[in-house]
């Protein structure tokens, strides 16, 4: 079988923002924790988990939006960051390559600028034009694409509807053509009615482009379709790493089996022959999270090495990852 192409590799990627804390100590929210992965040219890797695990921060980590605290990127074979080998090269050329889409469009969309304005702004950073007609050209080619009008180049953000307003987001992250998108929540904030249409435009552009999607939802429910692979990330740690129907039919970890039984399924029969496991306590603060294992203070099967050593991921099946000592043991 031809090996697939990796467009990103990721190991041990950290990221800690310093917080003040009394008498001038220093803590740390620890907010992405030793994330190893890969994804490959072309597919969606979905990431899932609890809002605050850590999914925002190790997308904008990715693209080195937030500097990584340690750990190595490497992009299309080069690596754009390695704390090790102190690189960290300069980005501007590699921010036309990866994009990113945010949750909440209104808030990422300058609302003195007009919608041409904003589009046209990634244009003109990276000299992606000849002469004002083919930058005005260019403009309505990508509002186009997006399924808005050229009339709408001159209007402003908050003359437009939640849906326009991600689009907009949506047109000025492909104007740079860019090879790799994080999509971080990007339906979230819109109205059911046109979550899927905004969805259904992003798989289009993605077969149409061949872009690569990092695709983050806090509901596995959003992702199960449209991701090739999903990550479960917990506490900021990437617990479970699997082939979409595989992961969601059969996972392994602890925690994701809470996380999925959780989910209501069409299935009856499947609902029926499921058990509820609700999760015991509060997720506990990034600021001090649990020693070894991050999710032992709610897992039913904690054991005393799972409060003192970090699981690493390690293959289970043929593509099949999780981060458990107990699976580890084959005890689980
Ligand atoms: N710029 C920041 N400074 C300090 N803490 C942050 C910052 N961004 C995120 N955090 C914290 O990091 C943790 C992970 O946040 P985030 O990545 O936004 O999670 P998610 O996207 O999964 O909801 C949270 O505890 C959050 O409060
Ligand atoms: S390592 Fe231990 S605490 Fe963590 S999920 Fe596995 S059994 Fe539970
Ligand atoms: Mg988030």
């Amino acid at each position: 079988m031809e090996e697939r192409k990796k467009l990103l590799e990721i190991e041990n990627l950290k990221k800690y923002f310093p917080v003040k804390a009394g008498f001038g100590k220093k803590q740390y929210v620890q907010a992405v924790e030793s994330v190893s992965c890969h994804i490959y040219e072309g597919e969606t890797l979905g990431l899932v988990g609890e809002s605050g695990c850590g999914k925002t921060t190790l997308g904008r980590t990715i693209i080195r939006l937030h500097e990584p605290t340690s750990g190595k990127i490497v992009f299309d074979g080069t690596p754009i960051y390695d704390s090790e080998k102190k690189i960290a090269v300069p980005m501007l050329p590699y921010r036309r390559k990866m994009q990113i889409i945010f949750q909440d469009p209104s808030a990422s969309l300058d609302p003195r600028m007009t919608v041409g304005e904003i589009v046209g702004e990634a244009l003109d950073i990276h000299g992606l034009f000849q002469g004002k007609a083919e930058r005005r050209e260019r403009i309505n080619e990508l509002l186009d694409e997006v399924g808005l009008n050229t009339e709408h180049s001159n209007r402003f953000p908050h003359e437009f509807s939640g849906g326009q307003q991600q689009r907009i987001g949506i047109a000025r992250a492909l104007a740079v053509e860019p090879q790799f998108i994080v999509c971080d929540e990007p339906i979230s904030a819109l109205d059911v009615s046109i979550q899927s249409q905004v969805i259904n435009m992003l798989e289009d552009l993605q077969a149409e482009k061949g872009l690569t999607y990092l695709f983050i939802a806090h509901d596995i429910s959003v992702v199960r379709h449209i991701s090739n692979r999903i990550g479960v990330m917990y506490l900021g740690s990437m617990v479970e790493l699997a082939e979409s129907y595989e992961l969601c039919n059969h996972p392994i970890h602890p925690y994701t089996k809470t996380l999925l039984s959780a989910v209501p399924i069409p299935d009856p029969e499947k609902t029926r022959s499921r058990v509820r496991q609700p999760l015991e306590g509060e997720i506990p603060s990034p600021i001090n999270p649990p020693s070894g294992c991050r999710f032992h203070t709610r897992c039913p099967y904690a054991t005393e090495r799972c409060k003192q050593e970090f699981p690493k991921l390690k293959e289970y099946g043929p593509g099949h990852y999780a981060a458990c000592h107990l699976l580890e043991d084959g005890k689980l």
